[in-house]
């Protein structure tokens, strides 16, 4: 549709930009906490929460701390939650097993939250990255990254997660074949109704920073992970990627990181019209909370501007960090 408008002064666009009541008429997109999905870290032990200090106001927190927070954010309206380990340094190991470990930190805390607030949605994170001792998602031998043996273990972590309650699968890999092996291991052994989140167009990208700060990862990886995840000067590779995972059996796929690439989101429900996700991820995060912190930007208009951006940029959702603080402004 080419859009038209009458010369002036009979278009004076400016019209309907008034008065508050004729600005929320013409609105053409809206954010509400059912449009989050919230990242949480999860870390060994009982009753305690520590910050992590390169993302202001995030908590790494114990099992237990993960179920009440997830019961405050589905009071909020927040649907879903994600779960990241912050695996202890001795359960890192080469072979990468405490990954499909049935009572590893990450599926003992789907189970505090599936027991805690059932109808609340749980998410995973598909990797080998918290439990590999060199900080990559896959196996690494003779310094490749090898695929189809990373495959077969992210199968195994898949099966354990959907054991643990998992509602939604979220690989964040980028090996290739996962989707489909996935899929069907999940069919095989009774988890039909599991969903999958493909992280399809994932880049690697500097933003994720304070992520593997949060996770204790940064120490941690030998060289950088771009032999797996995209280049971010490719648009056009994002959409195969999509298609590709879309074909293996994803049912949501997802953008990250975020902001930088709304033309990729964009695209992707343009090209496909599936539900569509994006990461706002750590660094973004990080970013807008320093400059708020600075006193250089207005942090909460700023949090909410960036997470209304993802909506008209055609995402049906967005991972981030500042959900609850987002729905409850949002609930007034
Ligand atoms: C690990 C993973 C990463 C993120 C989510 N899952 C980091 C990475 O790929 O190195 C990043 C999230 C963020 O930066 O907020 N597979």
């Amino acid at each position: 549709m080419k859009p038209t408008i009458a010369p002036f002064p009979a278009a004076r666009p400016r019209r309907v930009r008034q008065t508050p009541a004729i600005r929320s008429m013409v609105r053409e997109h809206s954010l509400s906490p059912a449009d989050f999905i919230w990242p949480v870290f999860v870390r060994d032990g009982s009753g305690e929460e520590e910050p992590v200090p390169s993302m202001p106001g995030v908590k790494r927190r114990t099992v237990d701390k993960i179920a009440d927070a997830a019961k405050e954010a589905y009071a909020l309206g927040i649907p879903a939650i994600c779960i990241f380990p912050y695996t202890p340094l001795e359960q890192r190991t080469e072979d990468c097993a405490e990954a499909w470990n049935p009572d590893n930190i990450a599926n003992r805390a789907i189970r505090a939250v599936k027991d805690a607030v059932p109808d609340m949605a749980v998410m995973t994170d598909v990797a080998l990255d918290p439990y590999n001792i060199n900080g990559h998602d896959g196996f690494v031998e003779n310094g490749e990254i090898v695929n189809d043996r990373t495959v077969e273990a992210l199968v195994k972590m898949t099966l354990a997660q959907a054991e643990a309650g998992a509602d939604i699968i979220g690989p964040s890999d980028m090996m290739d074949g996962r989707i489909g092996a996935m899929r069907s291991a999940l069919e095989a052994e009774g988890h039909q109704n599991v969903t999958i989140l493909s992280y399809s167009a994932k880049y690697a990208s500097a933003f994720y920073g304070p992520f593997r700060d949060a996770v204790g990862a940064s120490g941690a990886l030998t060289g950088d992970k771009n032999t797996y995840q995209m280049d971010p000067a490719n648009g056009n590779e994002a959409l195969r990627l999509i298609q590709r995972d879309l074909n293996e059996g994803a049912d949501m796929v997802m953008v990250k990181p975020g902001m930088p690439y709304l033309d990729v989101c964009r695209k992707v429900k343009d090209t496909f019209g599936v539900p569509t996700f994006a990461y706002q991820v750590s660094g973004e995060y990080a970013m807008i909370q320093a400059g708020a912190q600075n006193g250089w930007i207005d942090g909460q208009k700023v949090m909410m501007e960036s997470l209304m951006c993802f909506k008209r940029a055609g995402c049906d959702g967005v991972l981030t960090y500042f959900a609850p603080e987002a729905a409850r402004l949002l609930n007034g």
